[in-house]
């Protein structure tokens, strides 16, 4: 019986078990024997694995998390690792591995590739930092959990008149931050992606809006944001020239947990099922991908290589309106 392997590597996101079920039901439907390979490429490299069936993934559709376990595996990375995972591929005759990740794991899944061992890479990062896509499985998840907290966070920045500065997760990528802080109606939004200016885009624009008579404040902050100290330091700042008091609040590993949303289910849900599609067909060393809301598969190299764009006309906008 042919052998199929679905790992999830890097960070969780919501939205990985939609996708890892719709690998197993698809590749069991397709007659291959589908092994669940546990905690990224560490159980890849040593051989955690372990055989799936169409009722190994009931009830996971709606679970955060990944019931594969993630792992960030610095072995993997170097030559003996490699040559570790590919001893074991050829032992239990692997005709392709589905990679549920982000851009890391793919690279991992392009080194398998190179090495004969057929990958197909399916996002799965709160970030949306691939290139390639539109949309990674979690992001949309993610940006909802960060709209819900920083929701709660006005109903007390506003009974007290403060400033809540809040830094959102996206590692060097402001999508989360810029969606969110949009939805959230931030007053400022700091992207690594725009060069900081903190007293124009933050100092003035609050001066500005305090005398128009708003007296409680968003300032939605991504990880990333390089030169303006922690949000701490930022709330201090903002309290000393402005007078408003404030506080900081870092949102953390709350964004990467909870029941994915529709969009990230259905996503997932497709890509998964084109994934084991294209091993089947023979095909390997492809990216899952949706473009204009298509899902589309893309080179990984090609893919790796795609760079990464913001729409700085939603930016603009989001400061426009946010006066
Ligand atoms: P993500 O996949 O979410 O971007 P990481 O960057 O941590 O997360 O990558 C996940 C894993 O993928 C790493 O722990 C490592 O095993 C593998 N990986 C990352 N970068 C590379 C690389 N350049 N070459 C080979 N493998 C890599
Ligand atoms: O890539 C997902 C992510 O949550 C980033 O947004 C964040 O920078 C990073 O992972 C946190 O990693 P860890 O879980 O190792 O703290």
């Amino acid at each position: 019986m042919k052998t199929i392997g679905v790992l999830t590597s890097g960070g969780d996101a919501p939205g990985m078990n939609a996708a890892i079920r719709a690998v197993v039901r698809a590749g069991c439907e397709s007659g291959f024997r589908v092994m669940g390979i546990r905690r990224g490429y560490n159980g890849l490299m040593y051989g955690d694995m372990y055989e799936m069936n169409l009722r190994s993934v009931s009830n996971i559709i709606n679970r955060g998390g990944t019931v594969l376990y993630s792992a960030r595996s610095p072995e993997f990375k170097t030559e003996e690792g490699l040559q570790k995972a590919i001893k074991v591929c050829k032992e239990v005759d692997m005709e392709g591995v589905v990679v549920i990740g982000g851009d890391g794991s793919f690279r991992g899944a392009r080194d398998l590739s190179l090495h004969g061992i057929p990958c197909v890479g399916v996002p799965g990062t709160i970030d949306n930092d691939i290139a390639c896509t539109d949309y990674t499985i979690g992001y949309d998840t993610s940006m909802n959990t960060v709209m819900e907290m920083v929701d709660r966070l006005r109903d007390t920045s506003e009974s007290h008149d403060r400033c809540s500065v809040v830094e959102v997760m996206g590692r060097k990528a402001g999508y989360i931050a810029l969606n969110a802080g949009i939805a959230c109606g931030a007053t400022s939004i700091l992207i690594p992606e725009i060069a900081v200016d903190f007293e124009k885009d933050v100092i003035d624009r609050m001066r500005r809006t305090q005398k128009t008579g708003k007296r409680h404040f968003i300032i939605v902050v991504a990880e990333g944001v390089e030169g303006v100290g922690s949000v701490e330091e930022m709330a201090k700042r903002i309290q000393e020239e402005t007078g408003v008091e404030s506080r900081a609040t870092v949102l953390g590993h709350v964004q990467r947990g909870g029941s994915p949303t529709v969009r990230d289910r259905v996503l997932a849900s497709e890509m998964g099922y084109k994934a084991v599609q294209l091993i089947k067909a023979g095909i390997g060393n492809r990216v899952m991908a949706i473009h204009k809301e298509e899902v589309v598969d893309y080179d990984i190299f090609e893919a790796l290589n795609m760079q990464n764009e913001i729409d700085l006309n939603l930016y603009k906008i989001a400061h426009e309106i946010s006066i």
